[in-house]
């Protein structure tokens, strides 16, 4: 069975890696597909999102990243994709993950399935370890070595540029 896991993935974290990780152990494919919340601001580019995750996913050799353009479901339909993996870290992600599992199947009779997250990485999430590095702190035990290098480039660049 081929399965995807869709996500933003700005950056990458530990507790993604960890869902990608037993995806990959529960099925025969998986894609790993970068999309777009239109509800965030994102520090990386796609491109950027996509070659920190080919690296990360580098040793898992049924595991495909890709960019995810318009509806889940519709790219689900065109690459044969037969499940949606999310992950799950406590009762606030469940509400929203529920409506668009909802909403996914509603659309095109797709499952949806939920891992919990490694209690280890419960408390990880893309969107803080964004303010946390916006504001100049260290994200190092979080994120992979080379995404923690490609975040305090970005910070430094950013910094220089205020610096005029
Ligand atoms: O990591 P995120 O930000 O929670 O990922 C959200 C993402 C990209 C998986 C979600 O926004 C998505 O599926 N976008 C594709 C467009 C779509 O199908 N939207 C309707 C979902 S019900």
């Amino acid at each position: 069975m081929r399965a995807i896991c869709p996500g933003s993935f700005d950056p990458v974290t530990h507790g993604h890696l960890d869902i990608v990780t037993r995806a990959a152990s529960l099925f025969d494919e998986v894609l790993v597909a970068v999309g777009r919340n239109s509800t965030k601001n994102y520090l990386f580019s796609p491109e950027e999102r996509i070659a920190m995750l080919r690296e990360a996913t580098a040793s898992l050799p049924n595991v495909r990243v890709t960019q995810l353009s318009g509806l889940l479901v519709d790219f689900c339909r065109a690459e044969g994709v037969d499940v949606i993996v999310k992950g799950l870290r406590f009762a606030s992600d469940f509400e929203f993950e529920l409506q668009m599992a909802q909403m996914n199947h509603a659309l095109s009779g797709i499952e949806t399935i939920m891992l919990p997250t490694a209690a280890r990485w419960a408390h990880l999430s893309s969107t803080m370890i964004r303010e946390v590095a916006n504001l100049g702190g260290d994200v190092g035990q979080f994120v992979s070595p080379a995404v923690a290098e490609r975040i305090a480039a970005l910070v430094a660049g950013r910094q220089a540029d205020a610096a005029g």
